[in-house]
């Protein structure tokens, strides 16, 4: 960790800095950045930090970042330009930069915005505390270090507010697959997994915090090998079976998954465990051996539809969602032919596609890359069979009771929205007290432009996957 020294600023200030303070802190990326900003939340929450929703008025900015997206940093120096005005307002404004953009970039983010205060990378914000502390002296505070302690073990506990019915839970950092075109091995470094009595610990804490669902986290979440207890080595399967012990939680997720990590533990489970939902992200970015080769992701075509077929065997009524990449470097037409081949024969309920681009330090971003028209035409063509598919996947849903655990209010009056087992989210008229039960719905339509029309009662409309993915993958 590092601290730069600033022109030291009066004590009296430096008292100003505690008592309640608001903390806005905006979030990029994938779910792992949701569960990141929010436990950084909570420790700013012990320093006296209070969230707020808007960046103005706030004592505390903080941008947790994501690297996944092309030009990411180059979107965040934007963005820090953008809150220009709101330090000139107010000088004693402290902005911060956290995320894998915070990892990549490190210290020249404070050369090329010398307003930012803070840079904390992924594994090392349980010591935001005492970069606080030097930002109360008027330092600057840097840290990117990977840290052979645990933060989340090392991580101040904040005020145990309630919660929504929905929760994240990070149960394993890192990736040690080294996709060719992939930053997450060094942004975020290399596998590591949370004990399970810890991560079952907090699941129970989340259930006395009125959460019914917890989403289990990872950038390769199926090669969770943690610590387990008994003193053995625990896999997915079994942290999800024992989770699912745990009166009170009814659903368990988990994303996202290689291929390669799929054992026959986790795949059984999908059969033989209640709760887990039958849901499930499991990229293969492209469809032809040559290409999967020169992606270094280690399976063929052949392997992974192999692999859905047993999946599938053991929960038939599976929804399937994907990652493509378009147009890496050396993909043929033919090549793109065998993506559009393998889409039609798996049927995706949902998938996310994208078109390549070069990240550097990934051996790929050395390579010559596809004509970018050519890649625009491919990336079109992809996403009009899976918006098919994804149409055919929720019309399939008309007609059916899904169970339906309800989140919120919807946009309409008298609505609430909630997700069925399959994430599609479903619209009702119904009211408020709904949130955070899970109750049976007749569904009756599914356009996306009509979804939103409450119906009445208990019948409901799906409202197209509600997707499970952040910026690196759609909505939220
Ligand atoms: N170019 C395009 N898409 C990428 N992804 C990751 N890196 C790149 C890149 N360099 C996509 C992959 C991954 C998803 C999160 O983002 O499909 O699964
Ligand atoms: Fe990136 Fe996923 Fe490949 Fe790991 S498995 S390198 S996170 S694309």
């Amino acid at each position: 960790m590092r601290y730069i020294p600033q022109v030291n600023k009066p004590l009296w200030k430096a008292r100003a800095m505690t008592g309640t303070k608001k903390l806005f802190v905006k979030t990029y990326g994938c779910q792992m950045n949701v569960y990141d900003s929010e436990r950084m939340a909570e420790a700013l929450g012990a320093q006296g930090y209070q969230q707020v929703d808007s960046a103005e008025g706030a004592d505390m900015i903080l941008l947790n970042t994501c690297h996944i997206r092309e030009k990411a940093a180059e979107k965040v120096y934007s963005e820090l330009g953008r809150l220009k005005p709101l330090r000139a307002a107010n000088p004693d404004l402290k902005i911060g930069v956290a995320g894998c953009v915070a990892q990549a970039e490190g210290e020249e983010i404070m050369h090329r915005q010398p307003m930012v205060d803070l840079v904390v990378g992924p594994q090392t914000y349980h010591r935001l505390p005492t970069m606080m502390e030097a930002l109360a002296r008027g330092e600057k505070a840097l840290d990117t270090d990977f840290p052979e302690e645990d933060k989340f073990a090392h991580l101040p506990k904040g005020r145990k507010a309630r919660r929504g019915p929905t929760a994240f839970l990070t149960v394993q950092e890192g990736c040690d697959k080294f996709c060719s075109f992939c930053v997450v091995p060094y942004t975020r470094g290399a596998e590591v997994s949370r004990p399970a009595d810890r991560l079952l610990r907090e699941a129970r804490d989340l259930i006395d915090r009125g959460v019914r669902e917890i989403t289990l986290l990872g950038q390769n979440v199926n090669a969770y090998h943690g610590a387990g207890p008994d003193g053995g080595e625990w896999g997915l399967a079994r942290l999800i079976r024992e989770m699912a012990t745990i009166d009170g939680l009814d659903r368990i997720r988990f994303t996202t998954s290689h291929p390669n990590d799929m054992d026959e533990d986790l795949i059984a489970a999908h059969g033989d465990c209640d709760k887990l939902m039958p849901y499930l992200h499991l990229p293969v970015q492209a469809g032809s051996d040559k290409v999967l080769k020169a992606m270094n992701r280690k399976h063929t075509a052949e392997a992974y539809l192999r692999l859905i077929e047993r999946i599938r065997a053991a929960r038939p009524d599976l929804h399937l969602s994907g990652d493509f990449i378009v147009g890496f470097p050396g993909e043929t037409e033919a090549d793109f032919q065998a993506t559009l081949d393998l889409v039609e024969t798996v049927g995706y309920g949902t998938a996310y596609s994208f078109k390549y681009s070069a990240r550097p330090g990934t051996p790929a971003a050395e390579r010559a890359t596809v004509d970018p028209a050519e890649a625009d035409d491919r990336l079109q063509r992809l996403q009009a069979l899976l918006t098919r598919q994804q149409r055919a996947a929720q019309d399939a849903m008309v007609g059916r009771r899904v169970s339906v655990l309800f989140e919120k209010p919807g946009r309409m009056p008298g609505q609430m929205v909630g997700k069925s087992e399959y994430l599609h989210a479903v619209h009702v008229d119904g009211p408020e007290t709904l949130k955070g039960q899970i109750a049976p719905v007749d569904t009756r339509r599914q356009r996306p432009e009509l979804a939103c029309r409450a119906i009445g009662g208990l019948n409901g409309t799906t409202c197209g996957a509600a997707g499970s993915r952040t910026e690196c993958g759609s909505s939220r």
